[in-house]
């Protein structure tokens, strides 16, 4: 009888625990119920989304989940399919926290983004000691076939190669170009179909807004295209500023890319409100700017934002969403780079150390005057 009444407390413990701990976070994220919801107005337009950080995907930060699976009807791993976390030394693949970030999509029926199979950055060190070509080439198919059959059916697009050009159309001289040639990039678009052949399949990069490394891009996908290999579209990251890429540079994206018969889709959009050293564009994230951190010209918001630069902010996110819409038979996926303000990269790029407000939502986890915007946008586009 003793037995049974220990029992019965250890259960009835559990109960406590675990109605509090979840009334706890029912209360901690039910003030944004109250938001009105991006994907509501933008869903029938083009898939819209967040990537999302491990606290999100561990279940660390219910206020950004719950703001992720109410906003939006996609997700991309900010960092979490990345080669160096799923693949850390050879032959050894962790997938722990990448199955828990797909099933957060499945549970929501979401548009799961896998970012990203091929890229120089992130990269485990063993990796970049390779120096033959065929111990190069064995994990290169390795990996890519590894990860893409594991979500076959789950994940329904992925970054296939990310930032594979320079500023000037030429291409990177990564360790994959060095040692497997230039067609590593069409040889991964082979890889990943060949694994996944219902996969949506996308070339991502940066700065595309200049005409030499968009004309670099634009001959690759033409080549692409030419021999049959899959290739569903092209990501511009959008890591942009107040002022920088104007609104005409962003439409000859849009016009320039879609000619070539694949999808424009905006995979990483930030808005950084901070003076950029040396008017730094783009997400080149090896150059290094520590001597600015904190030089006060460079972190000019530390304590919060201004109503006039708030203002700016939403006005800037309104005339991007206004092109978006306009090209909305062109765009297949709008996804934000993060949650809140707090979280962003941009934080630490590229100085450490400062104030960021690129994102729809505070470090209070509130909807600012941007997302207002955006909303007030979508439900005039759908009257
Ligand atoms: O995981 C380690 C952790 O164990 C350690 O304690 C911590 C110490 O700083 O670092 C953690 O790794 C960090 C990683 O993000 C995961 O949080 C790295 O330092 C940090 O450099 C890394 O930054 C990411 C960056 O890519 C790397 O280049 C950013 O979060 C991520 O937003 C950013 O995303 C890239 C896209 O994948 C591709 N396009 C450009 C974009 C911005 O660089």
């Amino acid at each position: 009888m003793k037995k049974k009444s220990n029992n019965f407390n250890l259960i009835l413990i559990f109960c406590i625990v675990f109605c509090s701990f979840s009334f706890a976070n029912n209360l901690n994220t039910s003030f944004l119920d109250s938001i009105d919801s991006l994907k509501k107005y933008y869903i029938s337009l083009f898939n819209i989304g967040a990537a999302i950080n491990k606290d999100i995907i561990l279940g660390l930060d219910m206020e950004s989940k719950h703001i992720v699976e109410s906003q939006f009807n996609s997700i991309t791993p900010e960092n979490s399919l990345k080669w160096m976390f799923i693949q850390p030394s050879p032959n050894s693949f962790n997938f722990k926290d990448a199955d828990k970030y797909v099933n957060i999509g499945l549970k929501n029926n979401m548009h799961i983004v896998g970012h990203v199979l091929v890229w120089h950055s992130q990269l485990p060190d063993f990796m970049q000691k390779i120096e033959s070509k065929s111990e190069m080439n064995n994990h290169f198919e390795s990996h890519i076939n590894t990860v893409v059959s594991r979500y076959k059916g789950k994940i329904d697009a992925w970054d296939v190669v990310n930032e594979a050009f320079n500023d000037d159309g030429s291409l990177r001289e990564s360790i994959f170009y060095n040692l497997l040639g230039n067609n590593y990039i069409e040889k991964a678009f082979k890889l990943a179909h060949d694994a996944d052949p219902k996969a949506y399949l996308i070339y991502n990069d940066y700065n595309l807004y200049k005409t030499k490394k968009r004309g670099g891009v634009i001959r690759m996908v033409k080549g692409m295209k030419s021999k049959g290999i899959k290739i569903d579209g092209v990501g511009v990251q959008a890591h942009w500023s107040l002022n920088h890429p104007s609104l005409d540079e962003i439409e000859q994206i849009i016009l320039d890319i879609s000619k070539l018969g694949v999808d424009v889709l905006f995979t990483e959009l930030d808005i950084s409100v901070l003076p950029n050293p040396w008017e730094l564009v783009g997400a080149e994230v090896n150059q290094n700017f520590s001597k600015f951190e904190g030089d006060p010209k460079m972190n000019p918001y530390k304590e919060k934002l201004p109503k006039s630069i708030q203002n700016k902010l939403a006005k800037r996110y309104k005339d991007i969403f206004k092109l978006f819409i306009k090209h909305s038979d062109k765009i297949s996926r709008v996804t934000f780079w993060g949650v809140m303000d707090k979280h962003s990269w941009l934080n630490d790029w590229p100085i450490k150390g400062r104030i960021n407000y690129p994102l729809l939502f505070d470090r209070k986890y509130q909807a600012k005057k941007a997302h207002k915007a955006l909303i007030e946008l979508g439900s005039i586009n759908n009257d």
